[in-house]
């Protein structure tokens, strides 16, 4: 498959080694230094761009992409306040989007452990949950969108809870609260605690590199490339 980089960072360049080992050829890299690439031949000839870049950047990335007829594949977080734009004009322009706020496999099984828990806690009100997120130093927004994608599970299925919120930060008791801490390297880890004064109850994922990121993405782009519409894990894993 001609696959597309957008974003030659950290994760690009994972990406690009799970794709070459898989049989793929990379036709094109966009980065910062020749953004403007969307138009060159060598872009427009990709089945698929796969995008991981920055919060404030990944919107306009999408956007070319469609422009271009490229089906895109992005894993980029903090964006999500433009969501119902882009699932929009993806939808009414028949366009091709795959988008998960975490690629790794092993998380989306405990996306789907998370929501049966909180299905489960939701009986017991005499405990608290909370939320803890842990990445590396360099990550730019908080809470980590893995950690929005767990804490709308737990929503979801906790009618009484009214919200999520940053640990510390004002609001009420009935939201729930996310605590993101910055620490070293650590690629991701998430842990829900369901607390009550007699004992706790905790799930917890860590993950131990990027490769797992990065090999979803790759078949995320291989499950994409053929289809249109907007897509996320949940079609292509059928949980
Ligand atoms: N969904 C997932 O599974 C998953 C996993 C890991 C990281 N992420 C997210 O992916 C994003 C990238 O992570 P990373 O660790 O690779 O970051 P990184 O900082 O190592 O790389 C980002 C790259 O994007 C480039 N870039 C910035 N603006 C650009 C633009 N306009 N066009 C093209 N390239 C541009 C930067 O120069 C850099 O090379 C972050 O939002 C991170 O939270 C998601």
């Amino acid at each position: 498959m001609r696959i597309a980089l957008i974003g030659y960072g950290k994760m690009g360049k994972a990406i690009e080694r799970i794709a070459l080992e898989r049989g793929h050829t990379i036709v094109s890299v966009i980065d910062i230094a020749n953004k403007g690439d969307f138009a060159s031949e060598a872009f427009r000839s990709a089945e698929v761009a796969i995008e991981f870049t920055t919060p404030g950047t990944a919107v306009d990335n999408y956007l070319q992409c469609f422009a271009a007829g490229v089906p895109v594949v992005s894993g980029t977080t903090g964006w999500l306040d433009r969501w119902d734009e882009i699932r929009q004009i993806c939808i009414a322009c028949n366009h091709t989007f795959f988008y998960a706020s975490n690629f790794s496999i092993g998380v989306n099984i405990f996306f789907a452990l998370n929501k049966y828990l909180a299905r489960v806690m939701n009986r017991f009100p005499a405990y608290e949950a909370h939320l803890t997120e842990i990445h590396h130093i360099h990550k730019a927004d908080a809470p980590s969108g893995t950690a929005i994608t767990l804490a709308e599970g737990i929503l979801e299925n906790m009618p009484h809870k009214t919200g999520w919120r940053l640990a510390g930060t004002d609001g009420l008791p009935s939201e729930l609260p996310i605590q993101a801490i910055r620490e070293g390297e650590v690629p991701g880890t998430h842990e829900i605690v369901y607390e009550s004064d007699i004992d706790s109850i905790c799930i917890r994922h860590e993950a131990k590199s990027r490769e797992g990121f990065a090999l979803g993405a790759v078949i995320a782009a291989e499950f994409a490339a053929g289809r249109k519409g907007f897509l996320g894990m949940n079609d292509m894993l059928t949980f």
